[in-house]
């Protein structure tokens, strides 16, 4: 058995300075990250609770006493941490916030504000008052956000390490998948295959849809006896070294039949197309729209109801959004984007298709950290000529 080769030391100075970059643009001279992706971005503390002040002298991680040993400790050793503090929350993590705030001299202070709870930011505010000086509060968007969207060279070497184990599982899944099983129990095999593999954690519950089930995109896994005929739509993903890796794969159980394979073929087409489209320089929704305008070529428009795909990183879904235009899907794609490509097609009285690869965006295109045969479907379709996706460099 060999094992992983170690890998380097994430860059966490490089990821605050960019942060204290954008203070200027979002008016603000410090901010708090308390988003907990964020938080593990900037300095690895990866414990439930927790705050960062950036500020352009500061740089103070503050923690609770379940977690101050281990955050002290790593900020010793870690030489890309030796520019951050770490003070204990003795109190309330508030308090300490406000004190490590007015100590810093912030006057404007960026709020993450979509992390933080109208409970924790009235706490906060209370807190400042207690202490006698009140820095304006200032809600801020996407300012970790942006900067995680383009993945470094060891946060790439986790992913594509996660790839290639997800993808050794997926190889496996075929055989789980039985006419008499339950999907749950086909799900309790794959969630084990996972951390067999060495997944730290699974990425989202897994999702095993078969029959009328698999034309709800997102069904739990049920009690259902998986019969002879199902399609049924395999969703499983895991956490390594902190990253989270997606990949989805359709199967129908025989005796198989035309119009399922029509639908497959038609999803599997979208996915080639999407995928095709990947390249830097155009908007996010322009492969969203590769699946969209092949799905529809083949009467399918009303049957994909949801994006084609998510960012993946320190969250499973984060961006960048690759849905219709508008919004974040308006992101241009950049290389070292990761994310997910997985048009589906669900009809009511037929069933559904998904097929989910993990991407990312090089200067030449596309590349797919995820290698596993989009057709397993069991024993040979009718119609068996869905294209063939070899990786694209
Ligand atoms: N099941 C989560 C996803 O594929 O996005
Ligand atoms: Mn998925
Ligand atoms: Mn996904």
């Amino acid at each position: 058995v060999t094992s992983p080769p170690p890998l380097l030391e994430h860059p966490y100075s490089r990821r605050i300075a960019a942060v204290r970059g954008a203070l200027g643009s979002a008016a603000i001279d410090g901010l708090l990250v308390t988003h907990p992706p964020n938080l593990r971005d900037l300095t690895g503390f990866d414990g439930s609770l927790g705050a960062l002040l950036v500020s352009g002298s500061r740089c103070t991680l503050i923690v609770d006493g379940r977690y101050v040993t281990a955050a002290r400790a790593r900020a010793e050793v870690v030489p890309e941490l030796r520019d951050v503090g770490v003070e204990l929350a003795e109190r309330s993590l508030e308090e300490t916030i406000a004190r490590v705030v007015l100590d810093a001299r912030v006057e404007v202070l960026g709020i993450e504000a979509a992390a933080t709870t109208l409970s924790r930011f009235n706490k906060l505010a209370d807190a400042f008052a207690g202490a006698g000086a009140q820095p304006s509060l200032q809600p801020v968007e996407r300012i970790v956000e942006v900067a995680r969207l383009i993945k470094d060279a060891v946060e790439l070497a986790a992913l594509r390490r996660g790839a290639a184990m997800l993808s050794d599982v997926a190889r496996e899944v075929p055989s789980f998948v039985k006419a008499g099983r339950t999907e749950r129990q086909v799900a309790g095999r794959i969630d084990s295959a996972l951390r067999e593999a060495g997944f730290e954690r699974l990425a989202f519950e897994t999702i095993v849809a078969s029959g009328p089930n698999s034309a709800l995109p997102h069904a739990r896994p049920s009690l259902r006896t998986l019969t002879p005929g199902d399609g049924v739509v395999l969703d499983f993903g895991g956490v390594y070294d902190g990253y989270c890796v997606d990949l989805t794969r359709t199967v129908q159980l025989s005796p198989q039949t035309d119009a399922f394979g029509r639908l497959f073929d038609a999803v599997a087409a979208a996915h080639a197309a999407a995928i095709k489209a990947v390249r830097p320089g155009i908007a996010a929704s322009a492969v969203d729209a590769a699946a969209r305008e092949s799905l529809a070529a083949a009467g399918l428009a009303d049957a994909f109801m949801h994006g084609t795909g998510h960012g993946l990183g320190l969250e499973v879904h984060e961006e960048p959004r690759i849905s219709r235009a508008g919004g974040h899907a308006e992101e241009t794609l950049r290389p070292g984007m990761v994310f997910t490509v997985e048009p589906g097609a669900y009809v009511a009285g037929l069933g559904g298709v998904r097929i989910e690869d993990d991407v990312v965006v090089v200067e030449e295109g596309c590349e797919i950290l995820t290698d596993v045969p989009i057709d397993q479907r069991l024993g040979s379709f009718p119609r068996s000529d869905a294209p063939g996706l070899a990786p694209r460099i």
